[in-house]
């Protein structure tokens, strides 16, 4: 008796922590289920299937949707520049929450990356230190590393008829990330496989990512208890790599042999000692690497897949590039004047970004107001990339259309209002730092896939799987033009 009545306590306890969960923000649209307990949100994160489900829940509900005890989507355009903009004082969600659990665990310690440091000013302070390497002039320097990863790509490529692009692409990101941030590679394309099973480490990142970010005290009690703290991690091969060739090059700041990011970091260490040490260039490698790799493979093999179903603008895109006249490789300077090219990429960027769910931000002391609903101080909030890239006010209603004209036949106005809806390196402080990197990098490939292949979609393929998981299924034949 005594123990049924205890668990009739509990239930009840339960039941009502339950209710005021969902009671907190009742009035905010949303699954009742999301608002009482954030395993809603886990379990379709989980299952790879939050981004589409809340793509569905914003055509039902609106621009605002709740989908965690205290997480918020919004899908107005409006939103971007009060949650990201410099000025609004948001911090990327902190102590117990998403981005927590990103945060790395090395000799017993937790090491945060530069995406995962939640603190403001050492965040700003370390991403200053290092702004002068990726910067349009800057990232000319790493020309040279893609230049010669690009052939290693295309000979791969040829010992083929039929690839998996995404696993190619992959290979070739893994490669060219190496190249630009230590001036070698792991031989991925050379074997064409995950050399040192560096590719399955960063996976595995972004998948735990993607699984626990939505109940990050479970993850803390699991991954972050004494016990599992303690347990020796090997370091991977790309991190040992990293480390012997920072050590052989430590006291080198003149060092006119290497214009990588290595470099470029290790002068930076010797300009701001107090910001950035040994480890701290160590651990900004590695970011760099695991921020560079998948979701520049993501985003090409996205854009040719894109290609490869609306065969008019595969027409118009190598017409395009086969009147440029480009050299393979050929220069940036080249295909950067190219207006299609660069239409297609923002386009195919708007329609598959890589980011599939929230990028997420604590709303300040004083609460703010966002496309007229007040969010008090505290409440996650944040934009999807893919919620706001469908959203028709500022892509029009053929928004879910992959049409990179409209890039093109933009007047001013609208063309300002597409440019500042557009989330695919997200957007503020926290932007991507490699953007440019990647720009360059993604516009050279293609034109020299454009240039050497031609792409077909088989009709019946594999599941492409990528950190980010596809939800469409195919392969891709290559053949030499
Ligand atoms: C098409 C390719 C790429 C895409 C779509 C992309 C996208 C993004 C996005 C959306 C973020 C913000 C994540 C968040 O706030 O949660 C980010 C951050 C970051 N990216 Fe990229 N990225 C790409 C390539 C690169 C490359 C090539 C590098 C480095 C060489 C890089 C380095 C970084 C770093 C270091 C951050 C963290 C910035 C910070 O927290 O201050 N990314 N990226």
């Amino acid at each position: 008796m005594a123990a049924q009545n205890i668990l009739l306590a509990v239930a009840i306890l339960l039941l009502a922590k339950l209710f005021m969960n969902w009671y907190k923000y009742c009035s905010i649209p949303g699954p009742l289920l999301a608002g009482t307990s954030d395993l809603w949100r886990a379990y379709y994160q989980y299952r790879g299937q939050l981004r589409s489900k809340l793509l569905t829940l914003h055509k039902i509900h609106g621009p605002i949707v709740r989908y965690g005890v205290d997480a918020v989507s919004i899908s107005d355009p409006s939103a971007i520049s009060i949650i990201y903009g410099s000025r609004a004082g948001f911090v990327t969600v902190s102590t117990a929450e998403s981005y927590k659990v990103l945060v790395g665990i090395s000799n017993g310690k937790e090491v945060a990356s530069l995406v995962s440091t939640a603190d403001e000013a050492k965040h700003g302070a370390l991403r200053r230190s290092v702004s002068k390497a990726f910067t349009p002039a800057a990232v000319l320097d790493y020309e040279v590393y893609i230049d010669q990863t690009i052939p290693d790509l295309l000979q791969a490529l040829e010992r083929h008829e039929t690839v998996d692009l995404s696993e190619m692409m992959l290979l070739y990101s893994m490669d060219s990330a190496t190249r630009v941030s230590f001036g070698e590679t792991l031989g991925c394309l050379e074997s064409e496989s995950d050399v040192g099973g560096t590719i399955q480490l960063i996976r595995d990142r972004f998948n735990h990512w993607g699984w626990w970010s939505s109940i990050p005290t479970l993850e803390r009690l699991v991954y972050r208890n004494p016990y599992s703290m303690r347990v020796q991690r090997t370091p991977s091969s790309m991190a040992a790599k990293a480390v012997s060739l920072l050590k052989s090059r430590a006291d080198t700041t003149e060092d006119k042999t290497h214009s990588d990011l290595l470099q470029k970091f290790i002068q930076a260490g010797h300009d701001s000692p107090e910001t950035l040490d040994m480890t701290g260039i160590v651990g900004l490698l590695m970011s760099t690497i695991s921020g560079a790799g998948d979701t520049t493979a993501t985003t090409m093999t996205a854009w040719l897949f894109n290609l490869m179903k609306s065969p008019e603008v595969m027409r118009k895109l190598r017409a395009e590039i086969v009147e440029a006249k480009l050299s393979v490789p050929p220069s940036f300077a080249e295909v950067n004047k190219l207006p299609y090219l660069n239409a297609v990429l923002k386009e195919s960027m708007r329609v598959y970004p890589t980011p599939t769910f929230p990028m997420e931000r604590k709303v300040p002391s004083g609460g703010v107001s966002i496309a007229g609903t007040f969010f008090p101080e505290g409440i996650t909030v944040g934009c999807m990339p893919s919620a706001i890239h469908m959203n028709p006010t500022a892509f029009g209603e053929d928004a879910e259309v992959f049409r990179p004209e409209r890039w093109l036949e933009a007047d001013e106005d609208s063309l300002r209002s597409m440019e500042s809806a557009h989330l695919g390196f997200s957007r503020g402080r926290r932007a991507c730092l490699g953007q440019h990197i990647a720009v360059m990098q993604m516009k050279k490939v293609i034109s020299s896939l454009i240039v050497t292949f031609g792409v077909s979609v088989l009709p019946l393929g594999r599941l492409i799987c990528t950190f980010y998981r596809y939800e469409e299924y195919f392969s891709v034949s290559i053949r030499t033009l």
